[in-house]
């Protein structure tokens, strides 16, 4: 299988931006500038915005994802949201394993692990995030580092369960700071990957499997990075919440 027959996915990452008016302003302004897409397009909105983006969404092309979830499906878990609560919302996707998750609040791969598991029961998409830190690149354990969180993170995860998941590369060095790779090296890391998919799965499943690159990817180096032939779709956060920028990965992914 070749990257033309591998579903294309651009995926806004808002993080902890946008109230609730704001977040029905900036969709409002999505809703045109994404129709045209000839991809899937995931607005990745903070919990207090899911419904009403899955709401403003509905009879569009636009899909809604949380940016995390709990691995508990209810419980004594103060202040936390499980993965069945957002399958009732009309949630599509849910981000795991963000290299801020895993920074800020110690998500280890064994607790994501247990996440991409109670997202795919919730019936929900798994979105997993794996990357290395600036240390880990210069002490030239780039692929080593993405092997253990791709394979801690999809431990016990099937042939036909990993056909729901959606894996995204963000080195973390790259995200936010307006640094990205190289679409030769972000390429490269995907391939990698894809290869380390094979191995846990087969050859047919790993080249089914879409594979985003993350990390400062804006309207004007999208249609490089797009064009690789293993970066199958951009995971965004600061471009996702400029329309017009979002709109230009849009276009780019389109192609
Ligand atoms: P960035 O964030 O596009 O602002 O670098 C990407 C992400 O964290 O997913």
């Amino acid at each position: 299988m070749n990257k033309l027959k591998r579903k294309t996915a651009v995926a806004g990452n808002w993080k902890m931006n946008k109230t609730l008016s704001e977040a029905k302003a900036l969709i409002e302004e999505l809703k045109p500038v994404c129709a045209m897409a000839d991809c899937e397009v995931i607005l990745c909105v903070p919990f207090t915005n899911l419904l009403t983006a899955v709401e403003l969404t509905k009879g569009t092309n636009l899909k809604v994802g949380a940016q995390n979830c709990h691995f508990a499906s209810s419980g004594a878990y103060t202040g936390e949201i499980s993965a069945p609560m957002l399958g009732e919302l009309g949630v599509d996707y849910v981000i795991l394993g963000h290299s801020e998750r895993r920074s800020y609040f110690a998500e280890t791969d064994a607790i994501i692990n247990q996440k991409v598991k109670a997202v795919l029961e919730a019936g929900l998409k798994p979105i997993l995030c794996v990357g290395e830190l600036l240390e880990q690149r210069e002490d030239g354990i780039t692929e080593e580092v993405c092997a253990m969180q791709i394979k801690l993170g999809l431990k016990g995860i099937s042939k036909e369960e990993i056909k729901s998941v959606m894996i995204a590369y963000e080195p973390v060095w790259a995200i936010g700071t307006g640094k990205t790779a190289t679409a030769e090296e972000a390429n490269a890391v995907n391939g990698y990957i894809r290869g380390v998919l094979e191995l846990l799965y087969d050859k047919d499943t790993a080249q089914a499997i879409t594979i985003q690159y993350g990390g400062s990817m804006n309207a004007k180096n999208a249609q490089e990075l797009l064009s690789m032939e293993h970066i199958d779709g951009g995971l965004i956060g600061g471009a996702s919440l400029k329309a017009a920028d979002f709109g230009e990965i849009i276009k780019a992914a389109s192609r």
